[in-house]
């Protein structure tokens, strides 16, 4: 077996992440998405060459197969004069979990905000009933925050 490598993803990865997205939405909501929609999303971010408004995703690959994947996206914070990294759509393809992977994507993630100076803190929000995530985040030294999440659903998609 080959070592995992993380990368940034790139459009040929777009299959890949549209039909993790549907998994994750399956697995942890017992929702089901629209897959034309979830690939034009994917798609809004992966077609940005420079700047990187909309995110970056990261996949996990190995034997030539994604195993993993996550996206990072961004906020200013005007308080602290940074940014505030978002981690979202985390996924480990069932026959690889429990093997470190999303352990691997999590330190690239790190990795990479250390190095630039001007981002504070990596943040993410998860279902409060899904243990198995619940479980990792914190068994990666991710400390459960104080906020409550609030919002106005306005139906779009
Ligand atoms: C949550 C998830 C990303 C974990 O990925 P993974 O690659 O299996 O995690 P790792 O192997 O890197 O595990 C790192 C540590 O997290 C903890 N952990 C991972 N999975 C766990 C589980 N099911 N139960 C309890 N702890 C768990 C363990 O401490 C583990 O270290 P160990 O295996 O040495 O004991 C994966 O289960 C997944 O994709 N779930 C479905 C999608 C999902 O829930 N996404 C998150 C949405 S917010």
């Amino acid at each position: 077996m080959e070592p995992l490598r993380i990368r940034r993803a790139t459009m040929t990865d777009l299959d890949a992440i549209a039909t993790h997205n549907l998994a994750i939405a399956r697995e942890t909501e017992g929702a089901s998405l629209d897959r034309e929609l979830v690939t034009e999303g994917v798609c809004a971010v992966l077609e940005e060459s420079r700047g990187a408004t909309r995110g970056t995703y990261f996949v996990a690959e190995r034997d030539d197969a994604i195993v993993g994947q996550l996206l990072v996206t961004h906020e200013w914070s005007d308080w602290r004069n940074g940014w505030y990294w978002w981690i979202q759509s985390v996924y480990v393809a069932p026959r690889a979990r429990r093997s470190g992977v999303y352990r691997a994507l999590h330190a690239h993630v790190v990795e990479h905000a250390r190095r630039a100076a001007d981002v504070l803190a990596i943040k993410l929000y998860v279902d409060r009933d899904n243990r198995a995530a619940r479980d990792t985040y914190a068994a990666l030294g991710m400390k459960h925050a104080r906020y409550d999440l609030y919002e106005i659903d306005l139906n779009r998609g």
